[in-house]
Parts: structure tokens; sequence; C-alpha cells
């Protein structure tokens, strides 16, 4: 069986851009894979964040992935600060990446924009922890949204660096498991800009626990433009807003955008939001009522985390202590 390893942000709320590039599949993959789901404290702490906001994050964020199907039982979930052998790896591969590599990365641009001085080292070397997260666990499956595609392009370049640096075949390639649609899902207000946790406007973003009433709402004020819907998916060309929606209303209604144009093109946006709000409710409310029934319960929550930890240790431990032997260091 393949060992899967994944990985999110505790900083805000999943988001519809979560759900459907990651941990919808990360759910389904449970069924024949060895699951190990890690809430990326580390990670989040390469911009600034406010401690308590950051611990009650990270039990929000727990509650949504068991709300949406995750089993803490038969796999593993866990906070990454929690098995210290993710900074240890994270380290080594510190000092086997390469700085021109580490340019080269559109997400680092995309965050510290034209203010490169002012930001963190950590947001500079975040893919390489990345690389240590999975190769801790010798994970060899990846299921992430587009936007990681390259930071796993890295991770393999870490790999096959670390391997041929000190002449032994330790590290596997990661093989990245991107979903066919919804990978990238862009914002309800600007359709050329990614659906974020950190977008200023809640208004750009389904968060996992609104209800029905804020998504009717959220969509009522997507921004579209004035032509009716295409009927074919060729007339999405050029309508990134009205192309996110119909993405969207696909991936969950598990049918493909010509599908949708096929039921809906040729008509107004008006009557399609109400049909995409209701398949929206559909799916994310029972997750959003499960999480805050869950969220009732925090020391399950702390439970939870905290048993995941102690599994993930057991096997990154070893792992983690013969790439230190590896390398050299005195055992
Ligand atoms: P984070 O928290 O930004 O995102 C978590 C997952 O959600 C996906 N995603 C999206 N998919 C489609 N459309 C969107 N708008 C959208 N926004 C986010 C991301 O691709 C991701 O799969 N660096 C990772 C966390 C991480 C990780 C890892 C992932 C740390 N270590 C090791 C895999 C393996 C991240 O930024 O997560």
């Amino acid at each position: 069986m393949q060992r899967i390893f994944s990985g999110i942000q505790p900083t805000g709320i999943p988001q519809l851009g979560n759900y459907l590039g990651a941990i919808r599949n990360w759910v389904g993959l449970q069924a024949d894979h060895e699951c190990i789901f890690c809430l990326v404290d580390l990670h989040a702490i390469t911009v600034w964040q406010d401690p308590e906001v950051l611990r009650q994050q990270t039990l929000a964020q727990t509650a949504v992935l068991l709300a949406a199907g995750i089993d803490p039982k038969a796999h593993i979930l866990f906070n990454q600060s929690a098995v210290s052998a993710h900074a240890r790896l994270g380290w080594i591969f510190d000092c086997v990446s390469r700085l021109g590599w580490l340019n080269r990365m559109t997400q680092f641009k995309d965050k510290a924009g034209k203010d490169r001085e002012n930001h963190s080292a950590g947001l500079y070397v975040y893919p390489n922890l990345m690389a240590a997260d999975i190769l801790a666990y010798k994970a060899t499956r990846v299921p992430v949204g587009d936007d990681q595609r390259q930071h796993l392009e890295l991770a393999n370049d870490i790999a096959q660096k670390f391997n041929h640096d000190y002449g032994v075949d330790f590290f596997p390639a990661i093989e990245p498991l991107i979903p066919p649609a919804a990978a990238r899902i862009m914002s309800l207000r600007d359709g050329t800009k990614k659906m974020s946790k950190s977008d200023p406007s809640a208004q750009s973003r389904i968060e996992m626990t609104d209800d029905a009433d804020a998504i009717a709402l959220k969509i009522r004020r997507a921004k579209t433009d004035p032509e009716p819907l295409p009927s074919e998916p060729a007339g999405l060309q050029d309508r990134p807003e009205a192309r996110n929606l119909v993405d969207i209303y696909a991936a969950l209604a598990g049918i493909t955008a010509a599908d949708v144009l096929a039921r809906h093109g040729g008509k107004g946006f008006g009557p399609f939001k109400t049909a995409l709000t209701e398949v929206l409710v559909q799916n994310i409310v029972p997750i959003a009522d499960e999480t805050r029934r869950l969220l009732e319960a925090p020391d399950h929550l702390r439970a939870v985390l905290r048993d995941g930890a102690a599994r993930a240790a057991q096997i990154a431990e070893p792992i983690v202590s013969e790439a230190e032997r590896l390398v050299g260091f005195l055992k």
C-alpha cells in the first residue's frame, strides 16, 4: 500500500479551494492508502500569526478535517510542530537545496511581491520544509491543488540531490496527485486570483463553516460578466469568473463543465447562481454543522492530534535518524 502525505496550514478556516483541490481527495484516498495528514503550524508562522489565534485555528481545522471524513484512527492526523523530525530534516534540506532553486519558486515571488527584503527567511525556505514533511515518512504520493506542483518538483530535486551527495538510494521519488478538475478554484471577487484563506475579503471565498445564508449571499454577490452563460466550454475562454463558477458547480455535482452548460447555457447568471447555491449548501452545510458540533469538545480534538503525533513520530523518527547518520552526525 502506498503512503500518502499531505498538509494544510492552520491559518484561517479551510475554504472551498482547499476542499475541492485537496481535502475531498484526501478523504477518498483513505480507502486504499496509508495516509498521514498534517496541520502545518511550522509553515504557518512563516508569516506572523497571533499565538492564541493559531492555537484556535489548529483545533478548528482539525474539526473541519474530521467533519469532512478524515478517519484519525485508521490514518494519522496531527500538527507538524508536535513531531520534531520535521524541523530536523528541514534543516538538513536547507543545506541540500540550492538558492537558485528557491529563487525560481513562484509562490514565494507571489507572496513576497516587491517587498522581498521584509519577509521572513522561513517563507523563503518554506518548500524545503515541505520536502522534509513528505520525506520524513518516505511518502510516495502527495495529493495537493495545482498551486503546489512546483514545490513538489523541488522536493524531488532535493531527494535526488541528497541521494546523489551521500551516495545512497534513501529517499523515494514523490508523485503529486492533482485533481483533473477543480485543482485551482478562483476568488469569487476576481476570477484571475486564487481563492485563498488569507484574502482580506471574506466575500472572495466560501468557508467550510459557512451556513446556507452566508453561502447564498456570497454567490449572489460573486462577480460575473453581463453575457449569458455559453452553451459550450469553449465559450468560457476569457471569462474567468464564469469559468470558475461553472467549474465549482461541475466539481461539486460530479459532472463535466460541458454537462453544466448543457443544462444552464444560454441563460443569465440568476438561475444558475440559484442552482449553484443549492449544490454548495448540500455539500458544505453538513460539514459546517458537524464542525460546530466537534468544536464543542476541544479536548477530544486535542486528544486526536496527540495520538496522531505519537504515531507519526514512530514512523518519522527512524527515517530521520538514519538521514542524520548518513550526513555524518555522531549518534
Ligand atoms: P495550504 O494551506 O495553502 O493549502 C492546502 C491545500 O489546498 C490546496 N488549495 C487549493 N486547491 C484548489 N484551489 C485553490 N484555490 C486552493 N487553495 C489551496 C493547496 O494546493 C493544498 O493542497 N504548502 C501547503 C501545505 C503543506 C504541504 C506539505 C502539502 C506543507 N507541507 C507537504 C503537501 C505536502 C499549503 O500551502 O497548504
